[in-house]
């Protein structure tokens, strides 16, 4: 087997055979990027995309707005397909697995992607969605979620994608927040050997919203009762002409919307435009994974957070490449089948979440010795901090100590990987995610801003070609986040290290998010839950450390009325799980008589994290009541 790495020291480096194949396989591009990132960035977007119109002006920037390639036009589904199809019509594009595996994989060529996509903007247009409209997408992890998002980016609708695991008041939010009048669902999709309804989610979170149409695919072969508001995915896209002129868009015109969650109890319309995304999509997916024709890439990750949208579409179909998408359970029907897949669709690069390691870790390892894993080229991670145990488990057990590990540090913000080291450079090192990307420039500082061994994480100008637009229709909401505490610095709201002079190490969020089994969570989207119950005066939220999922979130909570019990509990675990969706699962409840609190009303969850971790507390005499401190610290003995 090809080994594509040698140690030397504590780090890892690229072999010569990784060298030979690498697309980037020195130092010198950092150099080079650096002297002029503009003009690297430039060069980057000419050779990946195919552009309508060359932009008249490269960057321009009037914080905290900044815009790429002005004037400059394309599109994204362009890119994806039209472009594709006479050199690579015959190339898979997606290799869809059905977690059944009585079900065969479906392999579709680009020249099937592109007749599908084709159809079903059609559809869309026959819905009268128009140029600009936000249309919601809650589907699972099938084809015709690919299929939703190109078609919505070729007539130049706004996609707006919400995880099929939320529940139908997540979706609601964010039907509102977007102001869409379309949404595409499913009747289905299969979890664990299950059916799980999603239908009968969606039609709950479309009440009280603008949606005048809902598009059902049809996963489960249920019988759904058609009429005028309830259309079919298939049916429709039978009627409609094959080919959909692709709408010209700016650069700078939207191509989606990611909700994400913030340190309010609303989730952030995150707006991603079309020039700069893509260009960094399709580099980033190209020299990260080190892609090459022939190559399948399988990002493990839903759609319905940003990994998906970037690393299991735009970036791997603008590349002309193939990608597997997986619909189940990662344990179904036993914990062999991830790496069943990679064996029997010769996977060569895999990215994952250090959550799903750990999850391996503890199943075992015979599951995995069962397959042979020599497909594999480049293995990568991300959503949280990686610790060293996991790094080498999945360096060893996964990679058989040949592949190297690129640990990826981004944000749905970011909108493509940002921190990294590259395959053909490395090094490679357990808990380091390394250094920016070429052309981009990132800085730990402390709190006044200036650069320091320890401290935040932040952004310097100019910044990266794929940052966010903007919050959808919340101006405000956005200066205030990213742009407040480090002035013309762009704040991550991260925590991290340099670990020697190039490398940085990620420490993890230091707002009120969490991050649960890599699923990005806010504390305050949860306690609102909490406090709308009518037995709820109020409460706090904190991740405290897991095993398994990273982090999980525990509440403490101060009763309006009634009495402190085991079925109270139970009652309000299950209803965050029921508003939010089953990733919101609370640990436990603690029930008690008052929260630490600042003069300010703030409430200090440092201080109830640090009481269940035992670590230090900090400065407890800027409370209002340190006495609660005690009573709480008595509580939990
Ligand atoms: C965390 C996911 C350490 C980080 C792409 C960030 C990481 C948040 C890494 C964004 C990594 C992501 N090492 N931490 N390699 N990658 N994070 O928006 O705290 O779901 O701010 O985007 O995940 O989560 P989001």
């Amino acid at each position: 087997m090809v080994k594509y790495v040698v140690k030397k020291g504590d780090k890892y480096y690229p072999s010569d055979e990784m060298k030979k194949i690498a697309w980037i396989k020195s130092d010198s591009i950092y150099k080079e990027a650096k002297k002029n990132p503009i003009k690297f960035w430039d060069n980057l977007a000419k050779q990946g995309l195919y552009w309508e119109k060359l932009w008249d002006k490269t960057y321009e920037e009037k914080l905290p707005y900044f815009e790429w390639f002005k004037g400059g036009k394309l599109n994204a589904s362009f890119n994806c397909l039209d472009r594709h199809i006479n050199i690579r019509s015959m190339k898979d594009a997606v290799i869809f697995v059905p977690e059944s595996t009585k079900e065969k994989t479906q392999k579709i060529t680009y020249m099937d992607l592109y007749k599908k996509v084709n159809r079903f903007a059609n559809v869309l247009k026959s819905l009268k969605v128009k140029k600009g409209d936000v249309v919601s997408i809650y589907l699972p992890l099938i084809p015709e979620l690919i299929i939703s998002m190109l078609a919505c980016a070729r007539i130049g609708a706004i996609h707006s994608v919400v995880f099929s695991a939320f529940s139908d008041e997540a979706l609601k939010t964010r039907i509102k927040d977007g102001k869409s009048k379309v949404l595409i669902t499913s009747d289905g999709y299969y979890r664990k050997g299950e059916k799980k309804d999603l239908l009968k989610k969606a039609k709950s979170g479309i009440k009280g919203t603008k949606i005048k149409k809902v598009v059902v695919v049809n996963r489960l072969n249920k019988k759904i009762k058609y009429n005028n508001k309830f259309v079919s995915f298939e049916k429709e896209s039978k009627k409609v002409e094959q080919y959909c002129e692709p709408e010209i868009m700016n650069s700078n015109d939207t191509l989606f919307i990611l909700y994400t969650s913030g340190t309010t109890g609303n989730p952030k319309g995150i707006m991603h435009d079309t020039g700069g995304y893509l260009t960094q999509a399709y580099w980033s997916t190209k020299w990260n994974f080190n892609l090459l024709e022939k190559d399948v890439i399988w990002c493990t990750a839903d759609i319905g957070w940003i990994t998906g949208h970037t690393y299991s579409c735009y970036g791997p179909l603008s590349l002309g490449g193939t990608l597997v998408l997986y619909e189940g359970g990662l344990d179904y029907p036993n914990p062999g089948r991830w790496w069943k897949i990679v064996d029997e669709n010769k996977v060569t690069s895999f990215y994952t979440a250090p959550t799903a390691i750990r999850m391996f870790m503890r199943l075992g390892e015979k599951w995995v010795n069962k397959y042979k894993l020599d497909s594999l080229k480049v293995l990568g991670t991300v959503g949280e901090p990686i610790d060293s145990d996991a790094w080498n488990w999945y360096f060893n057990k996964i990679g058989k100590g040949r592949c190297p590990i690129i640990d990826t540090w981004w944000q749905t913000e970011t909108g493509a990987n940002m921190v990294n080291a590259l395959p053909g450079v490395g090094p490679f090192i357990p808990g380091v995610a390394g250094r920016s990307f070429p052309g981009i420039k990132h800085e730990v500082v402390n709190e006044k801003g200036r650069k320091s061994k320890k401290g935040f994480l932040v952004q310097l100008s100019p910044f990266a070609p794929a940052m966010l637009q903007g919050i959808f229709r919340n101006k405000k909401r956005y200066r205030e986040t990213y742009w407040k505490r480090f002035k013309g610095k762009y704040d991550t709201s991260d925590g991290a290290f340099y670990y020697d002079k190039d490398n940085i190490r990620i420490t993890g969020r230091i707002d009120d998010v969490i991050k649960v089994a890599g699923h990005r969570l806010s504390t305050a989207e949860m306690e609102n839950v909490l406090n709308g119950d009518k037995f709820v005066n109020e409460s706090a939220v904190v991740g405290i450390p897991d095993k398994i999922r990273g982090e999980v979130p525990v509440a403490f909570v101060v009763l309006e009325k009634g009495k402190a019990s085991k079925e109270l509990e139970k009652s309000l675990i299950k209803l965050i799980r029921s508003k939010i969706g089953p990733i919101a699962g609370l640990n436990k409840i603690y029930f008690v008589e008052d929260l630490p609190k600042t003069r300010s009303g703030k409430i200090m969850r440092r201080i109830l994290r640090n009481l269940l971790t035992k670590e230090s507390l900090g400065g407890v005499s800027t409370l209002v009541n340190p006495g609660c401190v005690d009573v709480i610290k008595e509580q939990l003995v």
